[in-house]
């Protein structure tokens, strides 16, 4: 059975901030690491296109909705590819094939009569695209999130049945897997007790969208439309596209990473939607928190957006990846400071890892012939072995549960004492008494070894600097043998050739 993992399909009327860098970093390690244990994955991103905001955007820029879309969701593949993200589908709720599956999946909506012709009513936020709660009943309310005015809606739409599943999602969302962490599923568990009301799912004001078949001036409410490119997009390489495929062919995701936000779409529309076409339900709905530029909302208007290009571009991948993993706990909010990031890098990955690494090689160098020692026979009963079983097995354990940060420690703790033990046995003195040669070759090995360890453990989660590591000892992964099978101790060749160290990371300045 797939692996289904999806980021939200971003709104195309901007392009990628450090928000949607970090929820697709994250998916990104996720697939990495399910795929590493064997698993086939299918990474789902992709882009939401129709929509009032999107509609409007494109007005602004004076150019066709078409060739707006077109333009960004350009820019968001070749910015996943750029950052080296490893998603399997890109799927674009524009295609042909996206809107053929939504047809498919409101006929089935439509046969369990669930839909049926009203009149809406509210105070809309065109940011959110979504009617807001209960706000004061002035159109000076502005939306928490965008800080825009809402805007007064009045129209016949066609609506979702969403109240008849009300006992269905309330024993949904008690499950503690289905939504995570704990404040994000008592949000839901607390909007849900006041009585889900059904919602719109057509709009007759706007052009750029999915027609309704059967309503000749509706279209598809752009969330209807948009949730469903997690599905389309599972079929959409096939040669017989349609929702049946889809079904067959992975569906349902395992799960859908979001921000906060966006949580009552995924963790109770969607879901009841689902049952509703006779679809499966997801398995997990995991909403993370918002980032914050030193301790700032990020905003257009306050001038303060950091551009995940200029990052990328100064910085590199990995210690990008490294501070939004290992610094900010999934599921809470995290804030990005430029001496916090500066001082993580170079503690972390450069003092920590790229130190050890550069200085183990060059003593075995040095030493022993350009090679890994030649020992008489590797123990696993020794101090650096036990700190990596043991690292190894809390590693797991955690990314099992999707406690990344506390997997990436695991790592940083591995590598701070086999720093340690090289400190503690001091192997450069041990050298120079001749006695002592087969114990320094032994720890050298040792040292070595838990260096492997480090490195293939950062695969999933800093992919370049891994390979870096791998090649500086020689190039031990093998393709053919399980990932898992390779994190065993002892498994670096004795006596094999090591090449000229090169330094793996670059110490960072202030600004
Ligand atoms: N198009 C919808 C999603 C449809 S999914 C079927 C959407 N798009 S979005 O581009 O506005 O937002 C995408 C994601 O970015 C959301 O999960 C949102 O929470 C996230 N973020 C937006 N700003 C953010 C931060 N400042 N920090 C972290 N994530 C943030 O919503």
């Amino acid at each position: 059975m797939s692996f289904v993992i999806t980021t939200p399909l971003y709104y195309v009327n901007d392009k990628p901030h450090l928000g949607s860098v970090y929820t697709t970093i994250i998916c990104d390690t996720i697939a990495r690491y399910k795929r590493l244990m064997g698993k086939e994955v299918i990474f789902i991103t992709g882009v939401d296109e129709h929509g009032l905001k999107i509609q409007r955007t494109a007005i602004e820029k004076g150019i066709e909705p078409k060739k707006h879309c077109d333009e960004i969701s350009k820019i968001f593949f070749i910015n996943w590819k750029n950052w080296n993200i490893s998603f399997d589908k890109f799927i674009r709720t524009s295609s042909k094939h996206h809107e053929l599956v939504v047809n498919e999946f409101y006929k089935r909506v439509k046969n369990s009569d669930d839909i049926y012709m009203g009149i809406q009513k509210g105070w809309y936020c065109v940011g959110c695209e979504e009617f807001k709660d209960n706000p004061e009943n002035s159109a000076t309310y502005k939306c928490p999130i965008h800080q825009k005015n809402l805007e007064w809606k009045n129209e016949e739409n066609l609506f979702f049945k969403l109240s008849k599943y009300q006992k269905q999602i309330e024993l949904l969302i008690k499950e503690p897997d289905f939504i995570e962490p704990i404040e994000r599923r008592n949000e839901i568990i607390n909007f849900v007790s006041k009585g889900l009301r059904d919602f719109s799912i057509s709009r007759t004001n706007v052009s750029w969208g999915i027609p309704v078949p059967g309503h000749s001036n509706h279209t598809f409410y752009v969330w209807f439309d948009a949730l469903l490119g997690y599905v389309s997009a599972i079929s959409s390489n096939s040669t017989n596209q349609s929702l049946d495929k889809s079904i067959n062919e992975g569906w349902p995701a395992n799960i859908h990473l979001i921000g906060k936000d966006i949580l009552r779409f995924h963790a109770v529309y969607w879901p009841a939607m689902l049952i509703s076409a006779g679809m499966k339900i997801p398995n997990k709905v995991l909403g993370h928190g918002f980032l914050t530029r030193e301790g700032q909302k990020m905003g257009k208007s306050l001038g303060n957006v950091l551009d995940p290009d200029l990052l990328l571009s100064k910085y590199g991948n990995d210690p990008v990846r490294w501070y939004l993993i290992k610094d900010i706990t999934l599921g809470n909010d995290g804030d990005f400071q430029n001496r916090r990031f500066v001082d993580i890098i170079n503690n972390d990955l450069a003092n920590t890892i790229g130190n050890l690494l550069n200085r183990t090689t060059s003593m075995s160098r040095k030493w022993f012939d350009n090679k890994v020692p030649n020992i008489e026979k590797v123990s696993s009963e020794n101090k650096l072995a036990n700190h990596s079983k043991l690292a190894v097995q809390n590693y797991i354990d955690k990314f099992n549960i999707y406690k990344l940060d506390q997997a990436a420690n695991e790592v940083l703790s591995l590598a701070i004492n086999t720093n340690l033990y090289l400190n503690d046995n001091q192997p450069w003195l041990l050298i120079k008494d001749k006695s002592k040669l087969p114990l320094v070759k032994e720890m050298i090995y040792n040292v070595l070894e838990s260096t492997r360890i480090i490195g293939l453990l950062l695969l999933p989660l800093l992919p370049e600097l891994s390979s870096k590591i791998n090649v500086q000892l020689g190039s031990t992964y093998q393709n053919d043998v399980p990932w898992e099978k390779q994190l065993r101790w002892g498994l670096l060749t004795i006596n094999s050739n090591l090449p000229k160290p090169t330094p793996i990371i670059n110490k960072l300045e202030y600004e």
